[in-house]
């Protein structure tokens, strides 16, 4: 098989390179290990930025999303005896959050691309990369009992934290940046109404999430230790829990049966540069933020819009100006958004390390934001997205 960008992996980064690249009239073929079923039931994520939202609309993808999503204009934190409401349109110049699920943004994705004809190869692993540093790269793969390759011109790495592709560059090449926080969320999903805003709760016990996927199903996390056992949590202990660091928040809750229940680390991960000869990482295979920003999705789709308007002016005209810039202009954002991913982590957080100064910062800054409309905007802007650079 031959093809113009080889991608690997169709989580939301291959996926929306694979769209992006065919309307640019450029041609590729996604591989993906997983089975279809597999990559539609994962729970992930589930807000999503007006950019993301924007960049559906464009690729005509947002039927279904338009139809069942919720809009959010505001976010909530709780913290002591104070609750910080931010409006966010008033503080964004008129941005909100979308409310969809990551597995519902991945079935629309997929459902398109094969009714489009596009190549997408499900239960293909891909083993090995020849040739990044020259101008006919090859990939290796196995599917239905036997090894294939895919000859190609450029490679997309869109094959997650735990894909081959990173590995793939020689040694030294890559300079990494990690920070593993002690701690890990314990998210559920839930038959129940939502409580009215996403709300983040700062607790003397752990933090806390309230969020939504549907005016019928609640998607809540708490903060559990880095090694907890889901089966530790039976459904009563999680909303004991969650309505114990609710406090007053908790007159809203309402419980229902439990039907989805897994841990999440909570991990920052960056890989430098983001591109070696042909290989080019867009997603999780170049970075991951932790879970507190909501924004591991969204840096994904950031990424491949960038790739796409670079691989666009390449094969239309030769051009690797955009190529060459891809790594600085991905990693600008990647950086700004590790930092508020960080600085929210660190403001919303149980820490066992924290000293009583610690923790009288934590809430002062918490006070500091509920009384400063500066504070409040900053929260905002980051939580709606940041405006896309060099398009
Ligand atoms: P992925 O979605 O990981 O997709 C990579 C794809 O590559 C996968 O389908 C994988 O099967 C495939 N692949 C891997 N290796 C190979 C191979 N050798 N050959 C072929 N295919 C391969 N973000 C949030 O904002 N909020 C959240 O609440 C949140 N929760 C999360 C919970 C979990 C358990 C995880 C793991 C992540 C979570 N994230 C969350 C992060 C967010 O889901 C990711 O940032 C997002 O999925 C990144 O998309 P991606 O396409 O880069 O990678
Ligand atoms: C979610 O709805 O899954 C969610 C919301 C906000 C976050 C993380 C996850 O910060």
């Amino acid at each position: 098989m031959r093809t113009q960008v080889g991608i690997i992996g169709a989580g939301p980064a291959g996926l929306f390179l694979s769209h992006l690249l065919s309307r640019e009239g450029i041609d590729c073929v996604v591989l993906e290990a997983k089975s279809r079923e597999h990559i539609e039931g994962r729970v992930r994520a589930g807000v999503l930025e007006q950019g993301t939202v924007e960049t559906m609309h464009a690729l005509g993808l947002d039927t279904r999303l338009r139809r069942e999503c919720m809009i959010d204009n505001a976010l909530d934190i709780r913290f002591g005896d104070g609750l910080i409401h931010l409006d966010l349109p008033a503080l964004t110049g008129g941005k909100h959050v979308t409310i969809y699920g990551q597995q519902e943004v991945v079935k629309d994705l997929v459902a398109a691309r094969i009714a489009g004809g596009g190549p997408l190869v499900f239960e293909a692993e891909v083993l090995e990369l020849d040739g990044i540093e020259g101008t006919t790269p090859a990939i290796r793969y196995r599917h239905a009992g036997g090894e294939h390759t895919l000859a190609c011109e450029v490679v997309a790495g869109c094959d997650g934290f735990h894909g081959i592709c990173r590995e793939a560059f020689p040694p030294g090449a890559l300079t990494t940046f990690d920070r593993i926080f002690p701690f890990g969320w314990l998210g559920i999903l839930s038959e129940s109404p939502p409580i009215r805003e996403m709300t983040y709760v700062n607790h003397a016990r752990g933090f806390a999430l309230c969020s939504r996927r549907s005016p019928r199903v609640s998607r809540h996390y708490v903060q559990v230790a880095a090694n907890e056992d889901a089966d530790a949590w039976p459904d009563a202990r999680f909303w004991d829990e969650l309505r114990v660091r609710l406090g007053d928040g908790a007159d809203e809750l309402v419980t229902g049966r439990i039907f989805q229940k897994g841990v999440t680390p909570v991990r920052s991960f960056v890989a430098a540069p983001m591109r070696h000869g042909r290989l080019f990482l867009a997603g999780d295979a170049a970075h991951i933020v932790p879970p507190t920003g909501a924004k591991g999705l969204n840096l994904a789709v950031a990424d491949v819009r960038v790739l796409a308007r670079a691989l666009g002016e390449f094969f239309r005209t030769g051009r690797t100006e955009r190529l060459d810039r891809y790594s600085d202009t991905c990693l600008r954002r990647v950086w700004k958004t590790v930092r508020y991913s960080t600085y929210m982590t660190s403001l919303l957080h149980r820490f066992e390390t924290h000293t009583p100064f610690d923790r009288q910062l934590q809430q002062a800054e918490l006070a500091y934001v509920a009384g400063s409309p500066i504070g409040g905007a900053m929260i905002a802007e980051n939580y709606v997205g940041l405006p896309f650079e060099d398009e």
